[in-house]
């Protein structure tokens, strides 16, 4: 296995490898929907929490970013990204003054899923004099947040249009129960379940005088099939520009896709198994969520069937098998994490593996930023 060099010295492990080839090689992946397909992207800061990738995700096209939290999009406002999507009802007066504020100079689109809660968001417009633009979260079969498509969609859509302070422009859902799937067509079908949920809605809302125009969905495994169905706007793929064990096993993207890995080092070695510098701590515990049942372990090795993590404690991971043995002591392993999106939150730093060769360091910038 190569050793990976910073400034003229090993990179010490466990460490987060970012092989920029591939992650571009994604993002033109991604991308390419727009084309296809006539779709806007905007990709979700979650999984990346780069500054630097989500300018690059911009150069590359996208419209915007999508984000999970005020801080995260804080940090996006206050480094030049002005179209936000924070796809997550506020309901925290202060969270929703915070971005209240940068509406003035830039886009930041609030997302509402009942009536109560749009009821906080508008009252604290008022206390402003704002008009602040809001989509209307529908449930796609997640079963998480989102009212449910159609009446309650038209209902709550009337309801924003009638106290008529919210800006109400668009819809959107995201499908991640997609992440249980058992089969590509199973992925198919929900992805179909997910653009209609939104479409049905949208004309349901027409026919009584409402419209909206913007009609966002999208989750890695099913934001392709789901921007193929006419009159879905945006898809929002986040995990897609790195990939990770999860969706290899999903058939979504192949092992040599997979743009992050973390890099450990082999500290012992018994008869029947390996022990690597790389824990919970560095891999999480994380098998997928929404019931995913397609990895093994707790991360895997880069070329496949040679090994994965059976067992973790926080700093050990543990590769039960004999059949390692050519393996040394010291030796750096690749481990392609299950879900790279919560990993990526546990380090400072990637170390990017840029296209001319070089090793530079760039900060996971909004690492911890979960407020
Ligand atoms: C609302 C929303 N949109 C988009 C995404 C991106 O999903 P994925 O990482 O599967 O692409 C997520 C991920 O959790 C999400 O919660």
């Amino acid at each position: 296995m190569s050793h990976f060099f910073y400034q003229d010295k090993p990179i010490e492990t466990p460490a987060l490898i970012l092989n920029e080839q591939k992650m571009k090689q994604n993002l033109k992946r991604v991308m390419g929907v727009q084309e296809k397909n006539n779709v806007k992207v905007r990709p979700h800061f979650k999984t990346h929490k780069s500054i630097s990738i989500a300018k690059l995700q911009l150069t590359m096209g996208a419209c915007g970013i999508t984000v999970a939290t005020v801080t995260e999009g804080e940090l996006l406002l206050e480094n030049g990204i002005d179209d936000i999507l924070v796809a997550f009802p506020l309901t925290d007066s202060n969270k929703i003054k915070r971005l209240f504020k940068w509406t003035k100079i830039a886009r930041v689109i609030f997302t509402v899923d009942s009536m109560e809660q749009s009821e906080l968001m508008m009252n604290e417009a008022k206390k402003w004099g704002l008009n602040p633009e809001v989509w209307i979260k529908v449930n796609s079969g997640l079963n998480r947040c989102g009212v449910e498509p159609n009446n309650e969609v038209l209902e709550l859509a009337k309801f924003i249009k009638k106290e008529n302070v919210l800006n109400l422009t668009g819809i959107y859902t995201h499908a991640g129960h997609s992440y249980a799937a058992k089969t590509k067509e199973e992925i198919r079908q929900i992805a179909k379940e997910e653009a209609l949920s939104v479409l049905n809605s949208v004309d349901l809302c027409e026919k009584e005088g409402i419209s909206l125009p913007n009609r966002s969905v999208g989750s890695t495994p099913t934001f392709e099939a789901a921007a193929t169905y006419s009159g879905i706007t945006e898809v929002r793929p986040g995990n897609a520009v790195f990939f990770d064990a999860i969706q290899v096993g999903l058939g979504v993207a192949k092992a040599d896709e997979v743009a992050l890995t973390v890099l450990s080092t082999v500290v012992s070695r018994k008869s029947n198994r390996l022990i690597i510098d790389a824990g919970s701590k560095a891999l999480t515990t994380e098998k997928g969520a929404h019931g995913n049942e397609v990895v093994k372990g707790y991360g895997r090795s880069l070329v496949d069937g040679e090994f994965f993590i059976t067992r973790v404690s926080e700093e050990h991971g543990i590769i039960d098998s004999t059949e390692i043995n050519n393996i040394q002591l010291n030796e750096k392993l690749q481990i392609i994490p299950n879900h790279a999106c919560p990993v990526v939150n546990l380090y400072d730093f990637y170390y990017v593996q840029r296209e001319n060769g070089q090793i530079e360091r760039w900060l996971v910038d909004g690492r911890g930023k979960s407020q």
